[in-house]
């Protein structure tokens, strides 16, 4: 019996080799490996796909919200409101960029930020919301652009696992001042190597942040100002244009599999299936189930040779680098609860059956 993946990239490297092999070699051709044609036109592909004005490729997801932020010029006791279910790099590059975050719950339903409790959270200091569109299903971009605009404060999207969503149509990272991405390898839309990039209809803004990535100057050693080095590498930037033809097919994969697993699992008494906002174009980069039996039905499927994650096992609010006490985020139960599982275009229709199948049969139905 074969393993079932979680994330499969050789199957997808192998399905696309002759796309990256290709884009590969004319990247080694044309030694250009900083900046470029490669990059500027990945740029532009993407801005396109991301109905942005501006797309500017940085070096990670990471340091694309540091940067965004940074570019932003806010006094250093700035609050920026940061959801309590995500990576730590959602909140760690707030502090990194001399901020303070507030977190904030989710609503256990999706996963994402709670707006009730965004707005209990905004003070005379808080100067961004940053929502996460967790799980690659957009928030509510309706109603934190209003609380947003009540408040005077500015949204910047954190995009990372939401390439390609939407929110009543419109992309995700086009409703705030703008939207960050990753392209680590296990994303929607992965580089083979670390990738990120900050989409904006702004054009200040936008060129401010292309400065801070690049030093700073525009010109080659006409500095304005003291940046930092954060660029995407003309060879991710290849790979990313190559990958970026196929994004839609694979997306709409995932939400073939979605479907499937709504289908076949609802209806289980301890199986909760996530709720999709309506309005919201979901791209499935994960497929988060709830049970009070989590950690049995991840052995369970351990064992059948079906591979999952959790994300995220801990609440932001709860790791050892924040030991926040004083903010109530009622997540813990969430994060004791919640399991993935695998979805991707590299799951074929037997697979996915076999996986719910297995899920069926550990609740006994
Ligand atoms: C929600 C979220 N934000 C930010 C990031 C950071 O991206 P990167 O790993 O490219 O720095 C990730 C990546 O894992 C993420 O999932």
């Amino acid at each position: 019996m074969n393993t079932i993946r979680f994330l499969d990239l050789r199957k997808q490297y192998e399905s696309i080799k002759a796309d990256i092999d290709a884009a590969i070699a004319q990247t080694l051709e044309s030694c250009n490996f900083i900046g470029g044609p490669a990059v500027l036109k990945f740029e532009k592909e993407f801005a396109t796909f991301q109905h942005a004005s501006h797309c500017i490729g940085v070096g990670n997801g990471t340091d694309a919200i540091e940067i965004a932020l940074g570019a932003l010029e806010l006094e250093p006791d700035a609050e920026v409101i940061v959801p309590a279910n995500s990576f730590i790099a959602s909140s760690e590059a707030v502090r990194t960029a001399g901020l303070n975050v507030i977190f904030c719950a989710i609503d256990p339903a999706t996963g994402l930020l709670d707006l009730t409790d965004a707005r209990a959270k905004i003070t005379t200091k808080t100067k961004v919301i940053l929502p996460v569109h967790l799980y690659g299903q957009s928030c509510d971009m309706d109603s934190i652009m209003t609380l947003a605009q009540e408040f005077g404060l500015m949204v910047v999207e954190d995009c990372a696992q939401a390439h390609g969503a939407e929110w009543r149509g419109r992309r995700v990272g086009t409703f705030g001042i703008c939207g960050t991405f990753s392209f680590y390898p296990g994303k929607n839309l992965g580089a083979y190597g670390d990738g990120g990039a900050v989409v904006t209809n702004d054009d200040a803004l936008a060129h401010r942040i292309r400065m801070i990535a690049n030093h700073g100057r525009t010109e080659k050693y006409n500095h304005e100002f003291e940046g930092r080095n954060s660029r995407l590498d003309a060879l991710q930037a290849a790979i990313l244009s190559a990958k970026l033809k196929y994004l839609e097919s694979w997306t709409n994969r995932r939400a073939e599999i979605a479907e499937v697993y709504r289908r076949e699992l609802s209806g289980i008494a301890d199986l909760t299936l996530p709720v999709i906002n309506l309005g919201a174009r979901h791209v499935f980069h994960l497929f988060v189930v709830r049970t009070s039996r989590r950690d049995e039905l991840q052995s369970h499927l351990k064992q059948a040779g079906i591979e999952t994650g959790i994300h995220y096992p801990i609440a932001l609010t709860r790791l050892k680098a924040y030991k926040v006490t004083n903010q109530t985020t009622a997540s813990d139960d969430l994060n004791e609860q919640i399991i993935s599982l695998p979805i991707g275009e590299h799951l074929s229709d037997s697979e996915v059956s076999r996986i719910t199948h297995e899920v069926k049969c550990f609740f006994g139905t």
